[in-house]
């Protein structure tokens, strides 16, 4: 058990269970891209730690870029929020992209991301999530390679955080049931 901020949080996935599951998407990965190279686009912050492990297991030519979405303040939206990619200075053109996330959650991120991807014509798009929440998910663009499907409830660590706090757990926790 582990307290991050104000409250107590317990083991959901292990750090073994999420090394194993991570190494299984990479070899995923490496199979359907054989003779492509690819560009892993890392969506900040939280997918920073599952990034850096999931490259590691990657055995085609490739690169990375880390981008994060942040609100944009110069315009509206019928929802209030418009989200700017920022941080993506290349060009994708011709490019196999692979979006590289922590959690897709509701999917607006993905719902935000995806048609600006998109526009910038590149060979293809794929989602690349560790964890997914089919109960919350609502959007467009549902991730190709998944590594936990996982319920509709509060989790942090392994990059994903409460209150900023929690990135640097090396395995993925819950809030603690009341005992
Ligand atoms: C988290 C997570 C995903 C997004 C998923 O990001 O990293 O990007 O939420 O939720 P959604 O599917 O409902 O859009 P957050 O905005 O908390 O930023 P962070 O990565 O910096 O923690």
């Amino acid at each position: 058990m582990v307290k991050v901020s104000d409250k107590y949080f317990e083991i959901f996935i292990s750090e073994a269970e999420i090394e194993q599951e991570v190494a299984s998407l990479a070899s995923r990965i490496n199979a359907d891209h054989q003779g492509q190279e690819v560009l892993f686009l890392v969506l900040l912050n939280g997918a920073f730690m599952f990034a850096s492990d999931l490259l590691k297991h990657i055995t085609l030519p490739c690169s990375v870029s880390f981008v994060k979405l942040s609100s944009y303040h110069g315009g509206t939206s019928s929802s209030g929020q418009v989200k700017e990619l920022i941080g993506l200075n290349e060009s994708i053109e011709g490019k196999h992209v692979i979006v590289v996330e922590d959690i897709v959650d509701t999917g607006t991120t993905m719902d935000a991301l995806i048609p600006d991807l998109t526009e910038r014509n590149p060979a293809s798009v794929k989602i690349c999530t560790l964890l997914f929440k089919p109960e919350a998910f609502k959007g467009q663009f549902a991730p190709q390679y998944t590594g936990f499907n996982i319920p509709n409830a509060f989790v942090l660590g392994y990059g994903l955080d409460y209150n900023e706090q929690g990135r640097n757990l090396n395995a993925i926790y819950q809030l603690k049931k009341e005992s």
